[in-house]
């Protein structure tokens, strides 16, 4: 068979790698706890399954959708969420498009706003996405390292103007995977500034900005003044309202963008289901309420999972917001090497942090998309596998 050099340098997605391995584990009759994997274990509230069910009973509800791009009333619903929720106004029809999922979205913005030789601005560790669409279309991508030291913020001044002059797209993500950083208004504002002043699409993807703890609040870029003119947002009701698998999400802001993504994907895809649409409302316009006990049994986790870390001796910070814990391994050990040896000792199943990029070199990344019961039997291989703990291996 011949294919495209693009697919010949496509690497397996990180976490398609990783199933394959869990497949063999679990072969050889290992009970593997995956707390690799960003998937709420939670199911939606009653009311997004109701809504579901009612418009899958509707005859008329199984044909492809009339509006590729999310019907009037779910538009509406995203911008009355906005509104509420940031105090951000949208026009529902030019400001803000439905997609399957923000991770589509990611790709065909992408194909739509760069062309060979562009540059996109990309950070590392991050959502591996940024990086493959931008390769995907013939693009450069210039890498903005996220330490620990900066909070896991990038710093513009660290991009050379050469880099700036092509670059098109600029990817920030708050709260973050994997780091679980967060960003204040300051640096948003900062960010709307730099985009403006350089002629670079600011993409802000904020799949996490309703996971978040102990009373912390993940603002929207879009709240910053005159941020339209420069940014777009992606949104998502996977990890908001327990939806991973739903696949519907949103991109908002720019018209112009989100005009060239709707003529993108009116080539590629038909719409979105139209139960999904209607759960999707149902969400979105529903009772917030319940997410107030999510995110607190989310922090329940965090804390134990802080505290079976320091019971072999790994000290991490407890994220304010997102879902995942970002631990950093014992020294003489590599993020892969440490992954695998828990993987294999103790059947718990951490991503290492180069999943992310090479700046994910010397992190653990827990997600807290566990059961209770799963995470506290995490916690108690890992306390006994402390008492029998392996010697580090050289680096490699
Ligand atoms: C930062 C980030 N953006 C987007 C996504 C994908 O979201 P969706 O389910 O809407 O495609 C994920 C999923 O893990 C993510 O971590």
């Amino acid at each position: 068979m011949h294919f495209a050099n693009r697919v010949e340098r496509l690497k397996p997605y990180p976490f398609a790698r990783q199933a394959e391995t869990l497949a063999k584990l679990k072969g050889r009759g290992m009970d593997v706890i995956r707390m690799d994997i960003g998937s709420p274990d939670q199911p939606p509230a009653a009311h997004i399954l109701a809504a579901l069910e009612k418009a899958a009973r509707d005859p008329d509800n199984h044909g492809y959708p009339a509006f590729g791009y999310g019907t009037p009333s779910l538009l509406a619903a995203v911008a009355a969420y906005y509104e509420s929720r940031f105090q951000v106004e949208l026009d529902p029809q030019r400001e803000t498009t439905a997609l399957l999922g923000s991770k589509e979205g990611i790709f065909h913005l992408t194909q739509a706003c760069l062309n060979p030789g562009d540059v996109a601005l990309v950070p590392d560790p991050a959502y591996p996405p940024y990086r493959i669409a931008a390769e995907w279309a013939g693009a450069e991508v210039f890498t903005l390292p996220l330490r620990r030291e900066n909070n896991f913020l990038p710093d513009w001044n660290l991009v050379p103007p050469e880099m700036i002059r092509r670059a098109r797209m600029l990817w920030i993500n708050y709260p973050n995977n994997p780091t679980g950083a967060v960003a204040e208004r300051k640096f948003y504002e900062a960010t709307v500034a730099f985009g403006a002043q350089h002629g670079i699409l600011v993409c802000s993807d904020a799949a996490y900005c309703d996971v978040a703890f102990d009373g912390y609040i993940p603002s929207s870029i879009l709240e910053v003044e005159g941020a339209k003119s420069t940014a777009i947002e992606f949104t998502s009701v996977s990890k908001t309202y327990n939806m991973a698998g739903w696949r519907l999400g949103f991109l908002s802001g720019n018209a112009e963008v989100v005009a060239a993504v709707r003529n993108v994907k009116s080539n590629i895809d038909s719409g979105i289901f139209a139960p999904v649409t209607a759960a999707g409302e149902a969400a979105l316009r529903g009772d917030q309420s319940w997410l107030v006990e999510r995110n607190a049994l989310y922090a329940r986790r965090r804390d134990l999972v802080l505290e079976g870390l320091a019971a072999i001796g790994i000290v991490a910070q407890p994220p304010k917001a997102s879902l995942y814990v970002w631990a950093p391994v014992p020294i003489g050990w590599t993020a892969e090497a440490y992954a695998t040896e828990i993987l294999e000792s103790t059947g718990v199943c951490f991503s290492p942090g180069t999943f992310f990029g090479e700046g994910g070199e010397g992190y653990l990344r827990i997600s807290l998309g566990a059961p209770m019961t799963r995470v506290e039997e995490a916690i108690r291989r890992l306390r006994h596998w402390q008492t029998n703990p392996p010697a580090s291996p050289q680096l490699a």
